[in-house]
């Protein structure tokens, strides 16, 4: 990929569409999770070979909290099984896992497992796999708002310091970059609540494929596309600039 004026660190997708995958085949929900979970591993996997340096999984939104209790139960099933299950290959291929999101309100279970492997994966320096879970972009802000106020509080911080700077430095995962490259599957055209703030000049890539039938060769298109995009920030175009 180019890696001059316009680099590609940061993919972040919205893996969206198992439910219409395993409906279309007359199947219950939870096997397009399942089909879903396998599509993460190919897509985390992909990521590496195509030397990506981060990727943000958006697995579980604040309001997928509202979802079913089966489904819901089924979903943290299959995080802790991709989370064991691929921890060997994470540790080989130079992933560190982390996780975004209010990770309090997961059960127990699934925070320490998640805890673990971030703690063992914490030296991979090929890929950072970002998990968004429980995650909201406006939760995300409103919880950066209130660090920040209990920070003026104890006199820490003056309000007149407050700029976009230090309001970033409050986010889940302040040192990753902003997402380069948001991808949503399944042909929604809209954030659902991911990565608000981050997301203010990340090119947008929306696919009508589904989720568990997203691939390798997908990725590469979408980043295919991305390198076809100019990316102007506000200013003019770098051919009318002198
Ligand atoms: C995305 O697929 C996975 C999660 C939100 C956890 P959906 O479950 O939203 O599938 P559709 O959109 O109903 O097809
Ligand atoms: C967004 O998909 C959340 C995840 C992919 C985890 P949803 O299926 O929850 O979003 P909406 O309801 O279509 O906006
Ligand atoms: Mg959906």
């Amino acid at each position: 990929m180019d890696e001059g004026q316009k680099p590609l660190r940061h993919v972040a997708i919205i893996m969206d569409g198992n439910g219409r995958w395993a409906t279309a085949r007359g199947l219950p929900r939870v096997m397009g999770h399942h089909a879903g979970a396998q599509a993460v591993r190919r897509v985390v996997e992909a990521s590496c070979e195509l030397n990506l340096r981060a990727l943000t999984l958006y697995a579980f939104s604040w309001e997928n909290r509202d979802r079913p209790a089966d489904e819901i139960q089924e979903l943290m099933h299959l995080l802790e099984e991709f989370i064991r299950r691929e921890t060997p290959t994470m540790l080989a291929n130079g992933v560190r896992l982390r996780a975004i999101g209010r990770l309090d309100e997961l059960p127990a279970t699934v925070v320490e497992s998640l805890q673990r492997v971030i703690a063992r994966t914490a030296h991979g320096e090929r890929l950072t796999l970002t998990l968004a879970l429980s995650y909201g972009g406006r939760q995300e802000i409103v919880d950066a708002a209130r660090r920040l106020a209990q920070q003026v509080q104890r006199g820490t911080v003056r309000p007149e310091q407050i700029d976009e700077a230090l309001f970033a430095q409050q986010l889940y995962a302040p040192d990753l970059p902003d997402p380069d490259l948001l991808i949503r599957t399944s042909g929604e055209q809209r954030l659902s609540n991911f990565l608000l703030w981050q997301s203010s000049y990340t090119e947008l890539y929306v696919t009508p494929k589904l989720w568990p039938d997203f691939t390798k060769a997908d990725l590469i298109e979408a980043m295919a596309e991305y390198d076809r995009r100019e990316r102007r920030f506000g200013r003019i175009a770098a051919a009318h600039a002198d």
